[in-house]
């Protein structure tokens, strides 16, 4: 089918967008939409129009893959040319209503909306504007302060509040909006009035030019999205343009400030992880035919955190778990820290105490391993010791049935080992949760030599299942997320034995964009969590000291009753002590830039290693990781896609000064002028 047809009954023009899977506004739609709109104008037999959608969804946006190059015809453009008709035409909106989308809607003189229809411009995630007319149509509808709410969060609202608050028409049940757009294009028709038009002053327009402190209040409001963000500024300058210009001067100011954007470093950035979390799915060794197996039922050994958190991932999605503990006061407790966890959700009113019975429901506790003779899937979260994890698997293997999966949730040990226990090495896989498992979004699935295809296939699935991004993982040391950021940890304690304070070194990294620099991350995590090679043994001495971070008594920073942090004279101490013993000569403080390189070049390195050794799929799956698994700035795009556009050369220059060695695949890159994403 055409990417836009038109028919013509009883005088009113059907215009339908049919590109899956979302019906982005690609060229061939743009074309079809220009087409359509010449038609409509110049027809004599068409009186009036609808535009409408196949498939799941009205357009969901632009066509991101386009970008940051669209050929002709502009979007801005065609939807102006739709604007301009003397024809009425009604949209008919369902599904994802979004971005280039919305403006479509937006450009048409009125909109029906299907009841389930979200209707939102997102365009800010992706480190952009609505580009296409949207800045300066939506405030010119619903007014600014509504307009910018829309455009700076970036989060779609529903058909009932777009209503109320004036930016659709009408909304009728699903289904029916087609219908419905029809019926009030036919009763336009007959009643021949004025078309109300998005590019003209409105109620609105008078109202916010009226209020002087109107941008410096929503500012206020909505101050911490602008952090290290460059694309709310922009929206802001925008809707100001829409409320104090006339309609084409704002276009004006929204096409220059829309072009700035799209070439700048955040929306590349932004652009490449929007793929890359869809891609992470695509094993294109894996046939798209591979059968799944059935997990209904999970068995979790170990309720401690991990284990815990686990069987609450499970419960959420509506699994029944079994618990196994070894010890009654383990297993009560477990079953109790969840029970709270859930309470606290229930209490911030995220979930109804019912919710709470039913989650609690899904989850049984049990003394008995050989209660999991009957489950699915089974996920060790026990100690991290191999000698455990042998003992575990091969009990394990002789209580499961026949077709388990049998999987781990080891950070860091070989996987390839612990399936050896077992006479079914194909059904055992590493599922690597990040804590707290209930809530961090990654989940590495790793693939052992022997995993087959199907166990491989139904972890990904899992994944998704659990509403998590899930990426593949080798075996190695640390898989991908502990991996590649272990040198970060370790770089940061270098640092500060060199002299660098810590409170520099996490200030220059919150400025980069993460939400903690690597020493209040430590003192956060727990200084007994990671151990550290030879020279570097603050941690350990720290916890000699009973000082195990902000579970206890603090770590490198003392911390207040509001968790406020100041540098800790003990752990100041422990430095200077480290510092002597091993012989190191302090050196001048390191500038915000050069903390950045010394810390994140060596991630860099790492990242280029585990793609060369075939760890991880590709470049974006090592993105996904950092950003999921450590907060990596999504701005930033991840570390290999920040790599890509700070500069291979420079990262390897960087690295030798430090007497590091540059990765193979890292020299290959720059001397070959290509990139990682
Ligand atoms: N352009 C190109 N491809 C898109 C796309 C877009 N706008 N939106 C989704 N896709 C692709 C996805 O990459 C995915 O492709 P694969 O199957 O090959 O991986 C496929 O469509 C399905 O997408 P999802 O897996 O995300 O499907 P979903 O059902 O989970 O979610 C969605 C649907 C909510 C629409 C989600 O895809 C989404 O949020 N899309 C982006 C929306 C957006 O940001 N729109 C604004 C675009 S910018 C713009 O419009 C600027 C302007 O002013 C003109």
């Amino acid at each position: 089918m055409a990417a836009v047809s038109v028919t013509v009954e009883n005088g009113i023009a059907r215009v339908t967008i049919s590109s899956p899977p979302v019906n982005a506004l690609g060229h061939a739609v743009r074309v079809g939409l220009k087409e359509a709109a010449v038609k409509i104008a110049t027809d004599e037999a068409i009186r009036g129009a609808v535009i409408l959608a196949e498939g799941a969804t009205f357009p969901a946006g632009a066509d991101i893959a386009e970008f940051p190059d669209v050929p002709e015809p502009s979007h801005g453009e065609v939807f102006d040319m739709i604007t301009a008709l003397d024809k009425p035409v009604v949209a008919a909106l369902h599904g994802n209503t979004l971005g280039g989308g919305l403006e479509l809607a937006l450009a048409c003189h009125y909109r029906v909306a299907a009841a389930n229809t979200k209707l939102g411009f997102p365009e800010v995630n992706l480190g952009l504007l609505p580009g296409a007319r949207g800045s300066q149509r939506l405030p010119r509808l619903i007014g600014a302060e509504a307009a910018l709410g829309m455009m700076l969060t970036g989060k779609p609202i529903g058909a009932d509040k777009a209503e109320k608050i004036g930016l659709v028409d009408e909304t009728v049940p699903a289904g029916t909006q087609d219908d419905a757009a029809i019926a009030m294009v036919t009763a336009l028709i007959a009643k021949d009035g004025p078309l109300p038009r998005t590019t003209e002053d409105s109620e609105w327009t008078t109202k916010d030019r009226a209020d002087p402190d109107i941008f410096d209040r929503i500012k206020a409001d909505y101050g911490r999205l602008f952090r290290g963000v460059i694309a709310p500024d922009a929206i802001l300058t925008c809707v100001k343009a829409a409320v104090e210009l006339p309609y084409e001067k704002g276009v004006e100011v929204e096409t220059s400030e829309f072009l700035r954007l799209l070439n700048s470093d955040q929306s590349r950035a932004l652009i490449h992880v929007f793929f890359a979390m869809r891609e992470t799915v695509k094993v294109p060794d894996i046939p798209k035919d591979t059968p799944l197996i059935d997990v209904n039922s999970v068995g979790v050994i170990g309720a401690g955190t991990m284990g815990g958190g686990i069987a609450m991932c499970f419960a959420n999605a509506g699994i029944a778990v079994k618990l196994v503990e070894i010890k009654p006061e383990a297993l009560e407790r477990g079953l109790s820290v969840i029970r709270k966890n859930y309470e606290n959700t229930a209490k911030k009113g995220r979930m109804t105490a019912e919710d709470v019975e039913m989650r609690m429901g899904l989850i049984t506790g049990t003394l008995e391993m050989d209660d999991l003779a009957d489950v699915d899937l089974v996920i060790e979260a026990v100690f991290e010791s191999m000698e455990i994890k042998e003992k575990v698997f091969t009990r394990l293997d002789a209580i499961a049935k026949d077709g388990a999966i049998l999987a781990s949730n080891t950070s860091f040990l070989d996987l390839n080992h612990i399936a050896a226990m077992t006479k079914r090495p194909e059904m055992v896989v590493g599922l690597h949760f990040f804590s707290p498992a209930n809530v961090m979004p990654l989940l590495e699935v790793v693939r052992g030599d022997k995993s087959s295809d199907s166990v491989i296939a139904t972890g990904m699935k899992l994944g998704k299942a659990l509403r998590k991004t899930p990426v593949l993982a080798g075996v190695c040391d640390g898989f991908i997320a502990n991996r590649l950021m272990f040198p970060y940890m370790v770089a940061s304690q270098q640092m500060l034995l060199k002299g660098t304070p810590m409170q520099e070194i996490d200030a220059a990294m919150k400025a980069y964009g993460f939400a903690m620099g690597p020493i209040a991350l430590l003192d956060l995590i727990g200084l007994d969590v990671i151990t550290f090679p030879g020279d570097v043994t603050m941690t350990g001495e720290l916890v000699k000291l009973e000082r195990r971070g902000q579970k206890l008594n603090g770590g490198f920073y003392d911390y207040d009753e509001k968790r406020r942090s100041t540098p800790s004279p003990a752990a100041l101490e422990v430095i200077e002590k480290v510092r002597e013993a091993n012989g190191i000569e302090t050196a001048p403080a390191l500038s915000p830039e050069e903390i950045v390189a010394s810390l994140l070049y060596p991630v860099i390195n790492e990242g280029a290693k585990i793609l060369e050794e075939g760890i991880a799929l590709r470049a974006g799956d090592i993105d996904v990781a950092a950003i999921l698994g450590y907060n990596w700035p999504s701005y930033q795009g991840g570390p290999m896609c920040w790599a890509d556009i700070h500069g291979l050369g420079t990262i390897i220059s960087g690295l030798e000064a430090m007497g590091i060695e540059p990765a193979k695949l890292l020299k290959e890159k720059a001397e070959t002028g290509s990139s990682f994403t």
